[in-house]
């Protein structure tokens, strides 16, 4: 029997994942800081806790194959809310898994991580990083222990630069960021199935207006079925304001908070990258 834990399981992504992803031969150790609602068929265990005790994640990661690290505060906040769940939890996580021989995590990253690059420019996953957010940063720093443990210890990391998930795009971002449920549960799979070292792919359905260029995620098997266009004609066109960040940038609202710098000035350091 394969042993997956599953952190962030009472959150929107992992309630779905415990739902969509599991197989037979397969048991799931589901956890988070608060109650889980256990889905109605497949093998699962219960262990409710806090990622930044240390002696948490060290049980948490015993006899597991996998993790798939969802947990997080998930938006931006004051970094004294932050540093605990998605600093010292993900450092907590990583040093289990070391001592625990964990073969593989995947890791639930966030388009927050790049979300300073513009709207119209297709952002690809080599690409530097350029956080819109205190929370963006944590994710950045997320990714660092993935690569970091991946070369000095052999635990295979997913990156994920998780979109938008939700059942269906409501906004103009969402048609460039969407992930569906099923394709989400697709690239958790593949995660847990693939073959690599340390791959960073974008968490999105194949969506026609895509600001990312997905080829890794497509050449290790991602399938796609879903496409936000297929919602276009539901959604609002939004008129786009040249000076203000949250219009031109691809993390939106996330870009505008705090934002004091010169707009001008990060486009003529951005651009020049790809001409
Ligand atoms: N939902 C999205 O569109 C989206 C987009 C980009 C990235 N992500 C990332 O995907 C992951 C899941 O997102 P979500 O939307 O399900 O968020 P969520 O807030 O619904 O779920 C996160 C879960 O993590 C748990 N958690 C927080 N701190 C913890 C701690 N210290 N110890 C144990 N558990 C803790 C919470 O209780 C919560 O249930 C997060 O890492 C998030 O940053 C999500």
């Amino acid at each position: 029997m394969r042993r997956i834990l599953l952190t962030g399981a009472a959150g929107m992504v992992g309630t779905v994942l415990a739902d969509l992803v599991p197989r037979e031969g397969e048991i799931w150790r589901l956890s988070d800081l608060r109650p889980i609602e256990q889905p109605a068929k497949g093998a699962f265990e219960v262990m409710t806790g806090d990622l930044a005790d240390q002696a948490f994640a060290m049980a948490l990661c015993k006899d597991v194959d996998a993790i798939i690290h969802m947990a997080a505060v998930a938006r931006e906040k004051d970094w004294d809310e932050l540093i605990g769940p998605n600093l010292v939890g993900s450092i907590n996580l990583w040093q289990a898994a070391v001592a625990n021989r964990v073969k593989r995590i995947i890791y639930g990253s966030s388009n927050h991580a790049q979300g300073m690059y513009p709207v119209g420019m297709t952002v690809r996953t080599g690409d530097g990083y350029r956080p819109d957010s205190r929370y963006g940063l944590t994710k950045m720093f997320g990714e660092g222990l993935a690569r970091l443990h991946a070369d000095k210890n052999g635990v295979k990391a997913f990156v994920i630069r998780i979109g938008s998930f939700l059942p269906r795009p409501t906004s103009e971002r969402h048609l460039r960021m969407w992930i569906s449920h099923r394709d989400m549960a697709a690239l958790v799979r593949l995660g847990l199935e693939a073959d690599y070292h340390c791959e960073t792919v974008f968490g999105i359905s194949d969506n026609s207006r895509a600001c990312y260029d997905n080829s890794r995620a497509h050449t290790l098997g991602y399938r796609p079925e879903d496409n936000a266009e297929a919602y276009a004609d539901g959604i609002a066109h939004e008129v786009v304001d040249p000076a203000n960040p949250v219009d031109v940038l691809q993390g939106g609202h996330a870009c505008g908070r705090d934002f004091t710098g010169s707009l001008a000035r990060l486009l003529e350091d951005i651009l020049p990258e790809r001409s």
